[in-house]
């Protein structure tokens, strides 16, 4: 008889999200082993922690992709796995990829410099949108509504201390409505959509955006599957916008929070969902 499989949750809090895998995992018998990333050590050479693969619920972008390289190159298998968390995680990695793919994205272009930077959001006309290359739940992502107001944001921009804040990603700025979809593909199956509403016009749940069960039409089902294959596949939440001339993918994130989406819907466990995709993948 084979060996019985071995996961780890690679992890920085226990959100309910974080819980509720462990509660999945523990109703069906499987050992998932928490590896809080604060304390983890990776020798380079040495042997590496003895589970099959390793789930990363990390909030952290940079530390999830380290431990995903390290995992991997001690022979442990990942979810996601580094090549699409780094390219998910990655708004400009994200959008060449989208682009590559053919799926309909905003118009963005990338700029190296405060003075580019300038020169791109006139190109792309105003209002537009400024974000930071890796980040989520809407944070320093700025709506700019004219020249002036654009020399003022990059000016603080470029005085923050992270590097990738003075890479600047400039979108045209869609007039959506007010809400846009999220869809959490786990493989190659779109499980599950919500309707974010908000007053707002960044409509994360994070920051406070109502959310609704989104049924889901063929449409988005595959715009959602095309999205996640385009990243690479596995756990992949995609956002999408309803612009004027149809729907338009604008992000994939690879360690989505799924507790709003969860409130969403009775039918699908996600847990357990991504719990099962986990097993499959670990299998030999
Ligand atoms: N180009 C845009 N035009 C209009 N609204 C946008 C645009 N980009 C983002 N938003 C709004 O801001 C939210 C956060 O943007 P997003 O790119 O998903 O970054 P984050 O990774 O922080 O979630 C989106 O869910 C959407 O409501
Ligand atoms: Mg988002």
């Amino acid at each position: 008889m084979s060996e019985p499989v071995r996961l780890g949750l690679f992890y920085t809090i226990l959100r309910p999200e974080e819980k509720w895998l462990l509660a999945a995992a523990s109703a069906r018998g499987i050992s998932l082993e928490p590896m809080h990333d604060e304390g983890m050590l990776f020798p380079i050479g040495g042997a590496p922690p003895p589970v099959d693969l390793v789930l990363n619920r990390s909030v952290s972008h940079i530390r999830g992709l380290y431990a995903l390289r390290c995992l991997e190159s001690g022979g442990v298998r990942t979810v996601n796995n580094a090549e699409v968390t780094e390219r998910a995680g990655d708004k400009i990695l994200g959008s060449l990829a989208l682009s590559r793919a053919g799926i309909p994205t905003p118009r963005t272009i990338v700029a190296l410099t405060e003075d580019a930077a300038l020169r791109a959001l006139d190109d792309i006309g105003y209002p537009a949108v400024l974000k930071p290359p890796i980040g989520s739940w809407g944070r320093l992502i700025a709506r700019v509504r004219d020249r002036e107001e654009a020399e003022q944001i990059l000016e603080h921009k470029s005085a923050l201390p992270s590097p990738t804040q003075s890479i600047f990603y400039v979108q045209e700025h869609v007039p959506k409505p007010e809400r846009d979809l999220r869809i959490l593909v786990v493989g190659d199956e779109p499980i599950a959509g919500m309707v974010r509403r908000s007053t707002h016009w960044r409509t994360n749940a994070a920051r406070g955006a109502t959310t609704e069960a989104l049924p889901l039409s063929g449409e988005l089902s595959e715009l959602a599957r095309r999205a996640a294959r385009a990243m690479g596949g596995g756990v992949l939440a995609v956002d999408v916008m309803e612009g004027p001339k149809g729907y338009v993918v604008h992000e994939v994130n690879p360690t989505p929070e799924f507790k709003a989406l969860q409130g969403t819907t009775t039918q699908v466990d996600i847990a357990d969902r991504i719990l099962s995709f986990a097993l499959e993948a670990a299998q030999p």
